[in-house]
């Protein structure tokens, strides 16, 4: 599994890449806005994000145009900023439409806002590289997130979608709206290919009370045999 951060805060992102397993970044409109983010700086602060994490790092940025001519305008804005640029689009008929005509100019699409397997066959058979089932506010309605998401990877995983997409890449399903480090267990035990969490689960994936009283343990030891 591969982990990408799910924020736009750029601190955040520096100090997650300086950890040395960090794959990519998610943005969204949110997570721009509670940066204090303005609508005139977004390409720049997207093209800040792809400069720190290099070009080996694919980074989502949304657009939340809502026909898809301008989609794909946006969505060729965007992919200019840099390489690594992943065109976020959210799943929609006007979506789908512009992902078919994004993904055949070799641009690469997280499909995003995705809840079900229909929605996510339609979106990998449209072109996008990426698929984005939200767990979290899934189970906020109090429908089983984790379930959904097996379903998803079972289901993409049943068919080779990679004629379908920019370059003939694989298909990814990027397990989003993440809350705990559990989340992501269950998530991998599954078989998603990238989970993209925020940096406090990022955090929390790290520690463990045990791994802390060990290493506690050990500096102590090592003290008496100096
Ligand atoms: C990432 O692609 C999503 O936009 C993000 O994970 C949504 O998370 P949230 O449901 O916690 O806002």
């Amino acid at each position: 599994m591969k982990f990408f951060l799910d924020t736009a805060d750029i601190d955040e992102i520096s100090e997650a890449a300086s950890w040395g397993a960090l794959a990519g970044v998610t943005t969204n409109p949110t997570l721009y806005a509670r940066v204090g983010g303005k609508l005139a700086d977004f390409n720049d602060h997207i093209k800040r994000i792809c400069d720190i994490v290099g070009p080996d790092c694919p980074v989502s940025a949304e657009s939340l145009a809502m026909t898809r001519d301008d989609l794909v305008r946006d969505g060729r804005e965007l992919a200019a900023i840099a390489p690594n640029v992943v065109v976020k689009i959210p799943t929609m008929v006007e979506g789908l439409a512009a992902t078919r005509t994004l993904a055949d100019e070799g641009i690469r699409v997280n499909m995003t806002l995705c809840f079900t397997v229909p929605q996510a066959l339609l979106a990998a058979r449209a072109g996008a590289r990426y698929i984005s089932p939200f767990v979290g506010r899934f189970d906020d309605i109090s429908e089983d997130g984790i379930e959904q998401v097996a379903n998803i990877v079972d289901a993409v995983g049943n068919y080779d979608f990679s004629q379908n997409t920019a370059n003939g890449e694989q298909v990814e399903v990027i397990a989003a709206s993440i809350r705990s480090a559990n989340h992501v267990t269950q998530c991998a035990l599954m078989g998603a290919d990238i989970a993209t969490v925020p940096f406090g689960v990022l955090k929390k994936m790290v520690g463990h009370p045990l791994t802390d009283r060990g290493i506690e343990a050990f500096v102590a030891d090592w003290e008496k045999v100096k």
